[in-house]
């Protein structure tokens, strides 16, 4: 248990052992917490659980440490394995304790743990006086489940804001202030390209809402990651940034290849870009981490994407990573094909498709070259990115 200010304490689990999360979904290369959090007044509050394979030691400590007994009621922000996987057991213990969370909180924990606890349904602007502070509930539907709520301790003004502001990111420290910065921003970008993009009108809205509330917020503490206790709406601002169609006008190319062709297409997609001025990455993605390249993807105002025909369609690694940007439904991008071919061809239709399907403006004709390009036909893959460049 960790003291974080007044009455409010981190009882929750770092996990620096995982490397991919929701099953193989995302790759948490720094690991990841799962922060539950306890509040100590006259009644004493639980919100938010830990990750089910933690929830013997996570119940243990409770014991220990503050007697379940103890506990007066518990706060269910999210209903997700990761948040609420510890509840069955500690329910088990006390049974007929209250369980505060959202009207779709309730309906997702039946269908989890088909129980019917002593469910007490909250809406935005509802509160449980605790004694010094005070819990007051705000509704986050779609960030980013449709259960999603946050938790205002007011008296302690801290914000348990669960998913949001949050980073799959283990650390010895607490505290966004004791953690390098370039390591804690990757990680919150990451997070929020990979998870938080499809709900970003959600989140735009939701901001302004909860900005507009004045909160007196001393500390943002959300449910994976480093408590934000140094300028803590510092987040909130890169989140209202993050959720506006963000891109920071660069390029990437995404691209896999057979036997090489479409690689030297690709570098010569990016080299007509980069003279042109457009900031540019090259990603084999045969050979990347998807939930990187979906950051960079993320940053980028241009997506192209290259693949070798095979078997009239396009290499399994275009097409895994052609499919996570479709559900994730980027805004303000423009986007070109481009492919090696023996025979059919049929890679660039293939992927210009599937880019608009995913609400890219493909701004080009892609470009194919059958077997090994020559110099002339590098040159026109130059050509091709020039022109590309002209499109930003
Ligand atoms: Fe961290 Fe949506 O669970």
């Amino acid at each position: 248990m960790m003291k974080l200010k007044d009455s409010v304490y981190w009882v929750g689990v770092k996990d620096w052992e995982i490397k991919r999360f929701h099953g193989e979904e995302y790759s948490t290369h720094r690991g990841s917490t799962y922060n539950s959090y306890l509040i100590r007044d006259s009644k004493v509050a639980l919100v938010d659980t830990v990750w089910t394979p933690f929830h013997e030691g996570f119940v243990e400590d409770l014991e220990r440490e503050i007697g379940l007994k103890n506990i007066s009621l518990i706060v269910v922000n999210h209903t997700e394995q990761d948040h609420a996987g510890s509840l069955a057991y500690l329910m088990e213990k006390i049974p007929e304790t209250p369980i505060y969370c959202t009207k779709n909180g309730a309906m997702m924990i039946k269908k989890h743990f088909h129980k019917d606890w002593n469910f007490n349904v909250v809406k935005t602007g509802d509160s449980v006086d605790l004694g010094e502070n005070r819990l007051v509930f705000v509704e986050m539907p779609m960030l980013h489940w449709p259960d999603s709520m946050a938790t205002f301790v007011s008296g302690a003004n801290v914000l348990l804001s669960n998913d949001a502001f949050g980073q799959h990111y283990a650390s010895p420290y607490l505290y966004n202030d004791q953690v390098d910065q370039g390591e804690l921003f990757q990680e919150a970008i990451k997070y929020y390209a990979n998870i938080l993009t499809p709900f970003s009108r959600q989140a735009r809205a939701k901001i302004k809402e909860v900005l507009d509330l004045n909160l007196p917020i001393e500390m943002i503490a959300p449910s994976h990651g480093i408590i934000w206790r140094d300028n803590p709406l510092q987040i909130v601002y890169k989140y209202q940034q993050w959720a506006s169609d963000y891109n920071e006008g660069t390029a990437v190319v995404l691209y896999d290849t057979m036997w090489g062709a479409t690689k030297k297409m690709a570098l010569s997609i990016a080299k007509g870009l980069g003279d042109r001025g457009v900031g540019v990455k090259t990603f084999n993605v045969g050979k990347c981490d998807k939930n990187d390249l979906i950051t960079e993807v993320f940053k980028s105002r241009g997506v192209i994407v290259g693949s070798s025909t095979i078997n009239r369609g396009i290499l399994n690694s275009t097409a895994a990573i052609l499919e996570i940007i479709k559900g994730l439904q980027f805004k303000n991008k423009i986007g070109a094909a481009f492919g090696s071919y023996g025979w059919s061809g049929e890679s660039v239709k293939i992927i210009e498709d599937r880019l608009k399907g995913s609400g890219i403006d493909v701004v080009m004709d892609g470009i194919k070259m059958q077997y090994d390009p020559e110099a002339e036909d590098l040159r026109s893959c130059e050509d091709f990115g020039a022109a590309l460049a002209e499109k930003f």
